[in-house]
């Protein structure tokens, strides 16, 4: 694993974006694998700023995104596919067929799933994982639990999940309890993986991931074993790493 901590969010962002720059000007017709929630948001926007100042070509790009709200249609506000679009896809020259998210309205939720890992193995696989992490060091939405879920499946959120999610919403009681999530195996098997994470709120989590034993109860932790692995932290997110660094 390699680590940066960085002194802010904008820079943690910074790197992050340079990494997936990096790749699509090496590999124009990667394939990314894409988060949404509040840590990717400026590495999107800094994504979008290359892509209209220098011309960073995402037409060859193929992505998959980690997750979706179980029973949330596309055009809903709160739906991670209006998310993206309104974050990200809709700056830059990605084409819409190359866009995949897990559909949430599918009547058949396991056999979304399959149809999903299909679709990655059938594109070649990821090449660029990008991660946030839950307070509960979920990645995706694999929450802890007592074993690692494999492939892409149905996940009930933790009350821990649904509470930090309830910012996004009216209230709490509208957050969904169900998602469909890329099962920790899907994640593994990508070529690269960066995981962000920014603020005091995640220092437990990073620590758990970089340093903790690799047990399903803090999900992220499994990330010690892949090769490939960059976490990129702002100073806050990265506190309790620096403390051990200095023991
Ligand atoms: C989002 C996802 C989640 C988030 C995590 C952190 O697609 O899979 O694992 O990355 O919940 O969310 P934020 O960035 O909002 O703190």
């Amino acid at each position: 694993m390699r680590v940066i901590v960085t002194n802010s969010y904008d820079e943690m962002s910074k790197e992050a974006a340079k990494i997936v720059a990096g790749q699509i000007y090496l590999k124009p017709d990667s394939v990314l694998g894409l988060a949404t929630g509040s840590t990717p948001l400026q590495m999107y926007k800094k994504l979008i700023a290359v892509h209209e100042m220098v011309g960073l070509d995402f037409s060859q790009v193929t992505s998959f995104n980690l997750d979706e709200y179980i029973g949330m249609s596309p055009d809903n506000p709160q739906s991670y596919h209006y998310f993206m679009k309104h974050n990200f896809f809709d700056f830059i020259n990605i084409k819409p067929e190359n866009i995949f998210i897990p559909d949430g309205m599918a009547k058949d939720i396991d056999a979304e799933g399959r149809r999903y890992d299909a679709l990655i193995e059938e594109k070649g696989g990821i090449d660029l994982q990008i991660l946030g992490i839950g307070r509960n060091a979920h990645i995706g939405f694999n929450e802890p639990d007592i074993k690692f879920e494999a492939t892409t499946h149905k996940v009930k959120l933790d009350d821990e999940t649904i509470e930090a999610n309830s910012r996004f919403f009216e209230n709490e009681s509208e957050v969904p309890r169900y998602a469909i999530s890329m099962g920790i195996k899907t994640i593994m098997l990508a070529k690269k993986v960066v995981l962000l994470a920014s603020g005091s709120n995640k220092a437990e989590a990073v620590y758990n991931a970089v340093y903790g034993s690799i047990s399903p109860s803090a999900p992220a932790s499994i990330l010690q074993l892949h090769r490939d692995v960059t976490v990129i932290v702002d100073k806050e997110a990265g506190a309790l790493l620096q403390k051990h660094a200095q023991q």
